[in-house]
């Protein structure tokens, strides 16, 4: 089979007649089947569906509730068999029309997305504070995800893409909302297409796009981040738990600098590596929790305790001022954790290396 179309629906009855006879007319003739995912539609969408079967190439999934976009359309998918697949909307917002555009381009692309900010495309009727925040939460993505940078709408809900790319994604996140996401945060290096479409006002039933979609939203860009994004995050919290902790320590209850300097390090290294254990390196299994603390400690010795010496020889012998010591003190600890990298673990070698340093 060529191509497969995979809809997920929920609450969308009034659409899906005028849906399949749109889709049959543009890929009439064509070798093709549309797999949709409805979870236990209220209003009766699957029955409808159902009905339509007996007319059109549809193969109905239906789930047992509401169990979020992303994990419908991943189930359309695997339980697909086009060789291309199309992910759409049930309500008509996305015009079947431009799957003709996507697939005259899919030949020279792994991913052809559907886009509403490139040249002639656009949104219908979205009022001023929805533009807003639609082209907000863009270039969010477009800057904490690296792959999407490469598309102008990393957040349509609209594409065409070829099976084996899409074969082996496993989501980050079930519920949720951004498809595309996902397949663009799973690897590099793919080649997208855009072709233009207008995202049409919703004629009939209404959006189920609402405040919990938002923090989803949130949830998945902070699971499809890169490690090395999180770690730098990460790195920023725990100069601030230094440096608020040892202030109110400080001035609150007048502990000297010399005890609440090292109390402002270690609450960072175990901010730190608290982070670092649940969120960066969440995926990677194995080993004891305290085992990799104690590692961790190890590991930044040297960077800690040249911020420790640094902060009490600022504050002791320069000038009284704790914030100031214990700040430079962080500067001098990630110069000397780079230092140590670069020559000692990463060291160079003037017989393999082609540039000199
Ligand atoms: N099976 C299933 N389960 N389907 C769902 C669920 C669910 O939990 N939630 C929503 N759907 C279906 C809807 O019936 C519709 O077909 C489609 O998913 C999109 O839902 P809408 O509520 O209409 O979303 P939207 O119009 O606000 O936003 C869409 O278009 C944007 C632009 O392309 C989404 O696709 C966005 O992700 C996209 O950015
Ligand atoms: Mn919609």
């Amino acid at each position: 089979m060529r191509i497969s179309i995979v809809v997920p629906t929920y609450n969308e009855k009034e659409n899906v007649d005028e849906l399949m006879s749109r889709i049959d007319k543009v890929l009439n003739g064509l070798d093709y089947e549309i797999v949709v995912v409805d979870d236990n539609s209220p209003d009766g969408t699957a029955e409808r569906v159902a009905e339509l079967s007996v007319r059109y190439p549809i193969k109905l999934i239906r789930r047992e509730g509401k169990q979020g976009l992303i994990s419908a359309v991943f189930e359309g998918i695997n339980s697909s068999g086009g060789e291309h697949v199309v992910i759409m909307d049930a309500d008509l917002q996305h015009p079947p029309e431009v799957i003709r555009e996507l697939l005259k381009v899919v030949d020279s692309c792994d991913l052809a997305v559907a886009s509403r900010y490139v040249k002639g495309g656009g949104v219908e009727g979205f009022p001023f504070v929805r533009r807003v925040i639609s082209l907000g939460a863009t270039y969010l993505a477009r800057i904490l995800i690296p792959q999407a940078r490469k598309v102008r709408d990393p957040l349509s809900g609209f594409f065409l893409v070829r099976r084996e790319v899409i074969k082996d994604v496993k989501p980050a996140m079930s519920r949720g909302y951004k498809v595309l996401l996902e397949v663009l945060a799973s690897r590099k290096g793919l080649k997208v297409c855009e072709v233009p479409y207008v995202f049409r006002s919703r004629l009939k039933g209404e959006s189920k796009l609402g405040w919990r979609e938002i923090l989803n939203y949130v949830k998945q860009l902070l699971l499809l981040m890169p490690d090395y994004y999180k770690f730098a995050v990460v790195g920023i919290t725990g100069v601030l738990v230094n440096l608020g902790l040892m202030t109110l320590l400080e001035y609150l209850f007048t502990i000297p600098h010399i005890v609440a300097s090292a109390v402002g390090i270690e609450a960072s290294l175990t901010n730190n590596f608290i982070w670092n254990d649940v969120w960066t390196f969440r995926n990677r299994k194995g080993g004891s929790r305290l085992k990799k603390y104690l590692k961790y400690h190890l590991s930044t010795l040297v960077g800690n305790a040249s911020q420790y010496l640094t902060s009490q020889l600022i504050y002791y012998l320069l000038l009284r001022e704790s914030v100031i010591s214990q700040t430079t003190g962080i500067i001098v600890g990630f110069i000397a954790n780079y230092l140590i990298s670069s020559k000692y673990v990463w060291s160079y070698n003037p017989h393999l290396d082609a540039r000199h340093p």
